[in-house]
């Protein structure tokens, strides 16, 4: 595949073309950056794709994406060795940070299985890209970054302005958003002091359809809702965004010349009660929670920033839809009649 790649764009050069626009996407691999690649492809870019591991047969569908054998080329690159990632963002104009450890369950090393790959990953990152001349550069963070905020006034929906608190973050071991937080704000610093275009998108629960074979921490949680029949369950609020619309969002953010700082990405909010009874009319025949317990009000997030910049979003019955009937497809759940 990349014989293919260099021999086009050597082609290319020799005869004068103009080359289509190049860009990076960390951690190509995985659920979010997997539709990334995919529309950048359909978008007729040339992406470089980093891997830890190309040779790994869950990285497999990369290949098999259309457009993917003249215009996507995959590079060996972890985050933690700065060296690894220049080969990747050289070249390019554009870069999309995604690669960072999303935990599954507790994390008995937080510092070295969260903090440093987010940190200094993002760290190493956007200094390629500094040394590179790279012109844009999107990171991933979350709403993780964004909600625990205590002094936040409640029913009020939470903005870009609002930030996650690092130190309630530490004393309720919420290592995840720390990592988000301390991330996103890293990225935002060095994009102030190094002159680095670097925007930043916030998304709350991203569910929808995989493109990878493996099953990925945020559609693990909806499985979770529909397998487990839990006796009692939180009545937590919860919001989510779909995947393909994510990826609309951050090439959004990355074409337009005006977007700048951080864009919250969300498109619906609701009770996990809610979201159970909207499955259970759709899919009657699953083992659900039995029974919601306590419950949360006031929580919100807005995504008017981003729709302001033209973003759209499907209905929420579509990502369920969607999602449902490809991990009927892929064995993750089993087809029940109804
Ligand atoms: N899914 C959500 O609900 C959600 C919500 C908000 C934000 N996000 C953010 O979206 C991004 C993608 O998450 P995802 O949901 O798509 O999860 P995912 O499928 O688990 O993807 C995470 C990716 O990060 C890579 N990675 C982790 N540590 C790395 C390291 N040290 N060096 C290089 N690559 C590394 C993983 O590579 P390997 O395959 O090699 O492990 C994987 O490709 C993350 O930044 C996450 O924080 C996700």
């Amino acid at each position: 595949m990349n014989i293919l790649f260099d021999q086009r764009h050597t082609r290319e050069r020799k005869e004068g073309m103009v080359e289509k626009e190049r860009v990076c996407v960390t951690g190509a691999g995985g659920f979010q950056a997997s539709w990334l690649v995919n529309l950048l492809l359909s978008q007729g870019y040339i992406v470089h794709g980093t891997l830890r591991d190309p040779n790994d047969e869950k990285n497999s569908h990369l290949k098999k994406m259309e457009y993917a054998e003249t215009n996507l080329r995959l590079f060996k690159a972890d985050l933690l060795d700065y060296d690894s990632l220049l080969a990747p963002i050289e070249g390019c104009s554009g870069v999309f940070h995604l690669a960072s450890p999303v935990p599954t369950g507790s994390v008995p090393n937080p510092e070295v299985e969260l903090i440093e790959p987010a940190v200094t990953g993002t760290s190493n990152v956007l200094k390629s890209c500094s040394m590179a001349n790279v012109k844009k550069v999107v990171v991933l963070s979350s709403v993780a970054a964004v909600m625990f905020d205590q002094n936040w006034p409640k029913n009020q929906a939470m903005d870009e302005s609002c930030w996650s608190d690092k130190d309630y973050c530490r004393t309720t071991e919420n290592w995840y958003c720390l990592s988000k937080t301390e991330a996103e704000g890293l990225a935002l610093e060095y994009a102030k002091t190094r002159a680095l275009n670097v925007v930043t998108v916030c998304p709350s629960i991203i569910l929808g359809p995989l493109l990878q074979s493996r099953m990925n921490t945020s559609s693990a949680f909806l499985l979770k809702m529909m397998k487990d029949g839990l006796e009692t369950l939180e009545n937590k609020v919860r919001m989510f965004v779909d995947v393909r619309d994510m990826a609309e969002a951050m090439l959004l953010v990355y074409k337009k010349p005006e977007a700048e700082g951080r864009y919250i990405c969300s498109s619906f909010t609701l009770t996990l009660e809610n979201l159970v009874e909207k499955l259970k009319s759709m899919y009657p025949n699953y083992n659900y929670p039995k029974q919601f317990v306590g419950g949360e009000e006031g929580w919100d997030v807005t995504s008017q920033k981003l729709v302001s910049l033209g973003w759209k979003y499907r209905p929420l019955e579509e990502t369920l839809v969607d999602s449902i009937h490809d991990y009927q497809e892929k064995g993750h759940l089993t087809i029940t009649k109804g």
